[in-house]
Parts: C-alpha cells; sequence; structure tokens
C-alpha cells in the first residue's frame, strides 16, 4: 500500500468509529488535509445521519457542502461530539504537529470544544521526538520580523512561507531544526510571543485516540 492507500484506509476507520456515534445531536469536527479529505468522503456515505458539520477551513467546508452535508458555524453548535482530523507528525503521547496545510488555528480551536479528538494519519507520522516536520506559527502580519527574531532566542530556524495567507488574514512562519523535546512547554512559551496567534503544537490539548495506518493494517493508540 502507498501513503495515499493508507491514508484512505485510516479515513475509512475513523468513519465507521463516527458511525457507531451517531445521533440527533452529534455534531462532528472535521479537519484539513489530504487524510481529512478522504475521511468527508467517505463520512458522505451516511448521508442524512450526520446532523452537522463544522468545518476547520474554509476549503473542508467547500468539500462538506459538495457533499450536500450540513456546515454550521462552530458559535452557534452546542457541542462538538467528536473531532477528526490529520497530522504531520504525532509522538506516542498523541501529542501533535499540524497546520503543514495552514489551517492550525482553527483546528487547535475545535480541538478545544470537542469531548473527543481523533486524530487519523498515516503509519510514517509516528517519530519519537517531534521537530523533524517544520512547526507552523500562525503571525499577524505586521509581527513577523518580531516573531522571528523571538523564535530564534528559542533555537528555532524560522522560515517565512512565501505567498501564504491563511483564511483568517494572517501568515505563517515555519520553525525548522527544532527537537522539540518537552512540546507542551515550547506550545506555552510560543503563544506568549506578541503576535502570535497559535502555533501547530497540539500538546496542551493532545489527540485522545491516534488512529495510524500501516502496512500491517489498522493501529489505535489511545491517551492514558
Ligand atoms: C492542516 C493539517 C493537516 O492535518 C496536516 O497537514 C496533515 O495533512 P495530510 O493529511 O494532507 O497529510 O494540520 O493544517
Amino acid at each position: 500500500m502507498d501513503q495515499n492507500e493508507l491514508k484512505k484506509a485510516v479515513a475509512k476507520a475513523a468513519a465507521d468509529y463516527v458511525n457507531q456515534r451517531l445521533d440527533d445531536h452529534t455534531v462532528i469536527g472535521v479537519g484539513t488535509g489530504s487524510t481529512a479529505n478522504y475521511f468527508i468522503d467517505y463520512l458522505a456515505e451516511f448521508g442524512d445521519d450526520i446532523r452537522a458539520t463544522v468545518a476547520s477551513s474554509e476549503e473542508t467546508a467547500r468539500r462538506l457542502k459538495a457533499h450536500n452535508i450540513e456546515v454550521m458555524d462552530l458559535n452557534a453548535a452546542p457541542e462538538v461530539t467528536i473531532y477528526v482530523d490529520g497530522a504531520d507528525e504525532a509522538n506516542k503521547y498523541l501529542h501533535l504537529i499540524k497546520g503543514g496545510g495552514g489551517a492550525l488555528t482553527r483546528e487547535k480551536i475545535i480541538a478545544a470544544v470537542a469531548k473527543e479528538f481523533v486524530c487519523i494519519a498515516d503509519g510514517s507520522k509516528l517519530v519519537d521526538v517531534l521537530g523533524t516536520f517544520p512547526l507552523p506559527v500562525e503571525v499577524i502580519p505586521m509581527a513577523r520580523s518580531h516573531v522571528g527574531r523571538q523564535i530564534v532566542k528559542l533555537g528555532g530556524d524560522p522560515v517565512y512561507r512565501e505567498g501564504f495567507v491563511t483564511d483568517n488574514g494572517n501568515i505563517i512562519i515555519d520553525i525548522h531544526h527544532m527537537d522539540i523535546m518537552e512540546p507542551r512547554k515550547l506550545e506555552e512559551q510560543l503563544n506568549q510571543i506578541t503576535g502570535v496567534v497559535t502555533n501547530g503544537l497540539f500538546a496542551v490539548r493532545p489527540a485522545d485516540k491516534l488512529i495510524l495506518g500501516t502496512k500491517e493494517g489498522i493501529r489505535t493508540l489511545t491517551a492514558n
């Protein structure tokens, strides 16, 4: 199986898991990226059984609507029952790096609200130490240089993501060459920098369940 087939397999496993939890009150949070896109395509097969979703990006909202799936404003949602999204890296504690697609802020908001956060990824995303994948940081445009200098002080190598604007009208700085030994601490330090909207570390609110697609089959890790 290639990486795309593994993404599809894990998306199907997540859709089956969500299907068991569907009732009239279920609101599904839907992530962004290629793995999340496969998940959306499987969700579409449940038709009217899906009452409502909230989307972590404009792109995801468009894809859901194209399948005639109801997308609601998070502020109008009484709850987010379950949130399903991909990741760029994950460790065994279910801490994640997200935001390769630049949707990290809305993803983090939905993760904060969700009762259950299920992360889906192909097995190559599981690592011992986070940080080989550059860590995205969403930044208010006028703070770009200031934030870059503060990142250097923390030991990172900031790279401006050229030509990219987030759904919130901001820019992304990707932090390269940082072994992230204390994900929760770094997440909090980065969020303290004035001008940072948020960063792509999900350690303060990790996933509750990590479903991995591997050549040997589906593997599920849960938070203890
Ligand atoms: C988008 C994300 C994605 O979940 C992450 O980039 C993984 O993407 P893919 O499923 O395409 O590998 O965080 O902001």
